[in-house]
């Protein structure tokens, strides 16, 4: 769009504002959303009539009102008048204060999630946001269905993070060592952006995730129940599921491209450099260590990021780390050969069951 047609398409695109969002906002999909955007462009709109009315009559008297001779005298203006400072008074109190009442009403609404909300806790970490459902697992993603409230629990482990989701119109700090709540309702499914809303380091604008809205509770509960039945996996599919599952993927790609820590494509079995200069060569044994005690051995040009894995909540169990390693196996070369020879054909076949 040239300037000009954005220019154009402005006035229009303000005006819409209740339903739309306008240029300000993308469409809200929450009534907390709406009753923002409400608010927000009659503040907008009163602030505008105000800017015109004031600067249009200041130009209009210092013209019309102007000492148009030199040593003019001045002439003579009313000192006083009651009516008028009576109506300059009164009709702006009245408007800031229901301004103030429908901001605090919004405030309170906000902060507020009605009773028997789904809960999710959230945790934000340089650069990954965590969910945990209720149902004991955790996601790089959040998910709810259409119409159910869900409240927000959020922390952090190191520094302020702020969980922002434009759509819904929801912002909240995310603060170590505490727990702070905002809450939300979707009327309509689709995709949504959380953003990492308060500056926290040099990958700060990477810390994003995505927010899912099930277009009914059976496709949000088909979901959660593909998150918690991890039985009769392979060791392959097990290691792929806990790949987002444990929040892996928010930090190593599996595309070959640097997120927060090296990425998973052609790992196995290559040289990795450390911090200290010494080498080492990326087998099972590295792997293992590298999961459970992630700070043992920094690769060069990484800092020591990733979360403790061998032990609390995201405690990754043997099987578990033997998913983990085959998954990583799996992005690379050497990995995938090495599967085959060990009889990944039984694993291949396993799929074509499943997929009958
Ligand atoms: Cu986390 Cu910015």
């Amino acid at each position: 769009m040239s300037p000009f047609a954005l220019l154009a398409a402005a006035p229009a695109a303000l005006l819409q504002g209740g339903q739309g969002g306008g240029i300000f906002f993308p469409r809200p999909v929450t009534e907390a959303a709406a009753e923002h955007d409400r608010v927000f462009f009659l503040i907008f709109w009163i602030a505008a009539f105000f800017f015109a009315l004031i600067n249009v009559g200041a130009v209009v008297f210092a013209v019309r009102y102007r000492r148009r001779r030199k040593g003019e005298p001045v002439e003579k203006s009313p000192s006083h008048n009651t009516r008028l400072e009576l109506v300059w008074t009164i009709i702006p109190t009245i408007i800031v204060c229901y301004l103030f009442w429908s901001g605090l009403k919004g405030y309170v609404d906000r902060r507020t999630a009605p009773p028997g909300a789904y809960t999710i806790y959230v945790t934000g970490q340089k650069w990954a946001w965590s969910f945990a459902y209720p149902e004991g697992f955790a996601s790089n993603e959040l998910h709810a269905p259409v119409g159910r409230p869900v409240k927000l629990v959020l922390t952090s482990n190191d520094v302020l993070h702020s969980v922002f989701i434009p759509a819904f119109r929801i912002k909240m700090d995310a603060v170590p060592g505490r727990y702070t709540e905002t809450w939300f309702k979707a009327d309509e499914a689709g995709r949504y952006n959380l953003f990492c809303a308060e500056y926290c380091g040099s990958q700060h604008s990477l810390m994003s995730a995505p927010v899912i809205i099930h277009r009914d509770r059976k496709t949000f509960d088909d979901w959660v129940k593909s998150q918690t039945d991890l039985s009769d996996l392979s060791p392959l599919e097990l290691g792929q599921r806990l790949y987002t599952l444990k929040t892996c993927s928010s930090c190593h790609s599996t595309d070959g491209s640097k997120i927060v820590g090296p990425s998973f494509k052609d790992l196995y079995l290559s040289e990795r450099e450390l911090e200290d200069g010494s080498t080492v060569t990326a087998d099972e044994d590295y792997l293992r260590r590298s999961i459970l005690q992630s700070t043992a051995q920094v690769v060069k040009g990484f800092s020591p990021a990733m979360p403790d894995f061998s032990a609390g909540p995201l405690k990754v169990q043997p099987n578990e780390l033997i998913g983990l390693i085959t998954f990583i196996k799996a992005q690379s070369e050497a990995g995938r050969a090495e599967l085959e020879a060990a009889g990944a054909g039984a694993e291949g076949g396993g799929e074509q069951q499943e997929q009958q």
